[in-house]
């Protein structure tokens, strides 16, 4: 039989006045608690207070009794408790207003919940006090404490009823918990009366120790595990590490009143089984009362942790609770690496991730705790997304191998990559990386046009091999750069925060730099090709101003160049707007290369171009690349643009993008160290200055900010030629509420940061 939600009463703040008269001969005024069943009042009077607690009609006497006498018994074995009033005629529960009343002392303190950063002491004192409360509770007993309660994790399965309210992806994600809650083995579990309900509104603070706990409303028989799962399941909620937080209640609790081996297995899946039941009853309670807050309560905190551990390993944390405290064997990584990696390679962040996986937009390191990925436009549709996954698998299970004999999928493939692009682009090659997209486009161009020089921008980055370090100033005038070759030519980028031409028109007046540099190549042999970047990644996230990209492309083409759009990060739907971000510029370039993003992370490139520039290539020298084109990458390919048609990711990243960059320039009013907010889709910028009338660079605070919001779970990371853009270029399944999350982390990172003294 379904389990019903019972409504609470509904008695006015006067009627409560006049009940705790009436009944108690307590004079004061009634203050509204929050309560999911009963009704409760806090009472001032004078200097003390009470809570008045009026039951649901529905309850039995037997329930309010085994409640009082719970409480008696907690208070009886030394845990701080509230005490019951009997009413003036000496009567534990009173009848007035149609309901069942009690009236019980008021424990002074804070909650939990209102306390916003959780010390290892507080922490550790959450899960002392359910373990004191659990060894008092073991030797009581009362007939009604045997009942189906709708709360009660071992009846999970009323619950679950409601997964058809969730939106199927939810609901696939729900499902996952309630599975994981069919193998727990009960009848390992100690049984006894619990609290039930240890959530951080329950539990009462002071001077920073959890010391009591309110409301025996969801008081049950159950197995006892369920009480410490619970307490977990709501303390962890917006942890920047859930898990460790959990591990320290699991081992205060374990310290105080041991806990089995298969109690320990049980408290992961039964705490996320709890917050599934919460996320269930919410959207059956939205349903059935939709002005009900206190079942929102926990809602959306739930969502994200519930999120955030789906790839969790139950069995790592159970190893995890048992072992007491984290591994951390990164320095051995860090030594093995410097042994055996080239030293040029850099690492992230002054204390390195150790990084084990991925899904969706976080990464998780090897204690489970999850990192919201900003950066990471790779794992374009998610890390590990399901469907790019199995195709590889199922793919490379039964045929990998070159293009040199006839199959289907490089067709297929080839033909969906075209019809994304504009006519006449639509003669594809597949290649192995961004880099050999880049080399191959700049051999397409000289083929062409049987010239050698190339038109490039400030700060632009096209790729590793010899010729394009050659064409990428970011490389040959960094460190260790040998300076422009005299086949390159540079023109400077269109950044309208910086530069020199914010007012009219800065389209067409960059644009003249693109004019310049075509010209100064007439003297060299005449410009083959101008690349540029749609929207410009490591000169610091820029967005092209309008018309810049028509102005450049014609002169380019007048002087008999090709123009080639390099999507490389910037494709594959992140614009939002549009698939691809040279369309926003209105143009249709010669050459388009294609990388990180095409394959979700398997290693493939591509370039499209005319008919007839291939027709150009196709001088007698064959052109083979031994991996590119492969069906493997080739399903990989296709996987990925199943899935962002399917889960509307274009759509997510115009919507999600633009609410995120409305939010961060809401911010930009809020800390003056914020110089510009600029961004397309989900291709966003955040350039930090020292002082906003110069717009001096702030590399500094930049590189602080990313450092400090790791340590709240949020990977960020810098760009630009001063370093200090603060780049998000997410993975596409992004959400606003993860927007929401780096807007709060780094309203208060950068609170913190500009209130300190300058290093
Ligand atoms: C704009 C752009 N083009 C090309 C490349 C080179 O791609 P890959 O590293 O796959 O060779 C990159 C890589 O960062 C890039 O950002």
């Amino acid at each position: 039989m379904p389990l019903t939600i019972h409504s609470a009463p509904r008695i006015s703040v006067e009627d409560a006045r006049a009940i705790a008269y009436g009944v108690y001969r307590v004079r004061g005024e009634a203050e509204p608690l929050p309560s999911e069943r009963d009704q409760n009042f806090l009472l001032h009077a004078g200097v003390e207070k009470f809570v008045l607690k009026l039951a649901n009609r529905e309850e039995d006497r037997a329930t309010l009794d085994f409640q009082n006498r719970a409480w008696e018994h907690l208070a009886a074995k030394g845990v701080l408790a509230p005490r019951l009033i009997p009413s003036r005629n000496g009567q534990p529960i009173a009848d007035a207003g149609g309901c069942a009343v009690r009236l019980f002392t008021w424990i002074e303190g804070e909650r939990l919940a209102s306390i916003r950063t959780h010390s290892s002491a507080l922490l550790a004192s959450v899960g002392g006090l359910v373990a004191r409360i659990d060894a008092a509770l073991e030797d009581f007993h009362h007939p009604a404490a045997v009942r189906r309660l709708h709360w009660d994790i071992a009846h999970a399965d009323a619950a679950s009823e409601h997964l058809p309210l969730l939106p199927p992806r939810r609901r696939t994600l729900v499902e996952q918990y309630f599975t994981a809650w069919k193998n727990i083995p009960w009848s390992e579990l100690r049984r006894s009366v619990i609290h039930g309900d240890c959530n951080d509104h329950n539990i009462i603070v002071r001077d920073g120790n959890a010391v009591a706990i309110l409301d025996l409303g969801d008081s049950v028989q159950t197995a006892t595990v369920c009480d410490l799962a619970i307490a977990v399941a709501y303390t962890i909620l917006d942890k920047p590490d859930p898990l460790a937080a959990a591990a320290q209640i699991v081992a205060a609790y374990h310290q105080r009143y041991p806990l089995r081996d298969a109690e320990i297995s049980a408290i992961f899946p039964l705490a996320m089984t709890r917050l599934a039941m919460s996320v269930c009853y919410s959207a059956f309670n939205a349903r059935a009362a939709a002005d009900d807050a206190y079942q929102q309560v926990s809602a959306a905190g739930a969502w994200r942790i519930l999120e955030r551990m789906a790839p969790v390993s139950a069995h790592d944390v159970a190893e995890r609770f048992r072992a007491g405290h984290a591994g951390d064997d990164r320095e051995r990584l860090l030594s093995r690496r410097r042994a055996h990696i080239g030293p040029s390679l850099s690492i992230s962040y002054k204390q390195p991730l150790h990084i084990v996986r991925g899904w969706r937009q976080f990464l998780y390191d090897p204690d489970w705790r999850a990192y919201l990925d900003c950066v990471n436009n790779v794992a374009h549709v998610g890390h590990a997304h399901p469907r790019v996954t199995s195709a590889i698998a199922e793919q490379s299970a039964r045929l990998n191998t070159n293009t040199r004999y006839l199959h289907e999928l490089i067709l297929e493939y080839s033909e969906r990559l075209a019809a994304t692009l504009p006519d006449p682009l639509s003669v594809v090659y597949l290649v192995c990386s961004g880099s050999e997209a880049n080399e191959l486009a700049l051999r397409l161009a000289r083929a062409h046009t049987h010239r050698r020089d190339v038109v490039v921008l400030d700060a632009a980055y096209h790729g590793n091999t010899n010729a394009l370090i050659d064409l990428s100033p970011y490389k040959y005038d960094g460190p260790g750069g040998a300076g422009r070759p005299a086949w390159v030519h540079q023109a400077k980028m269109p950044d309208v925060y910086r530069g020199p031409h914010a007012g009219a028109d800065p389209g067409a007046r960059y644009a003249e730099y693109v004019a310049a540099a075509v010209e100064e190549a007439k003297g060299n042999g005449g410009v083959a090709a101008f690349f540029a970047e749609s929207a410009l990644g490591c000169g610091g996230q820029i967005i092209l101003p309008p018309g810049y990209f028509a102005v450049s492309y014609a002169a380019v083409r007048a002087a008999g160049g090709v123009c080639v759009a390099d999507e490389v990060q910037t494709g594959f739907g992140r614009a939002g707007t549009h698939f691809w971000m040279f369309e926003t510029q209105g143009v249709t370039p010669d050459i388009v290369t294609l990388g990180k993003p095409i394959g979700n992370g398997h290693p493939m490139g591509a370039v499209i171009t005319t008919p007839e520039i291939a027709r150009s290539f196709a001088n007698g020298m064959e052109y083979f690349n031994t991996f590119g084109g492969n069906p493997v990458s080739c399903a990989a390919g296709l996987a990925v643009l199943d899935v962002i048609r399917e889960e509307q990711l274009q759509e997510n990243a115009r919507d999600t993008g633009a609410d995120l960059l409305a939010r961060l320039r809401d911010l930009a009013r809020k800390h003056e160290s914020i110089g510009d907010v600029r961004g397309h889709g989900l291709f966003i910028g955040i350039e930090f200055v020292r002082d906003r009338a110069v717009r001096t660079p702030d590399a500094a605070i930049a590189s602080a900010a990313v450092e400090r919001i790791k340590e709240a779970g949020v990977l960020l990371s810098t760009d630009g030629p001063d370093h200090n853009v603060i780049k998000i270029k997410p993975p596409m399944c992004f959400t606003r509420e993860d927007g929401g999350t780096v807007v709060e982390q780094l309203d208060r990172v950068l609170e913190e940061l500009e209130n300190e003294p300058r290093q």
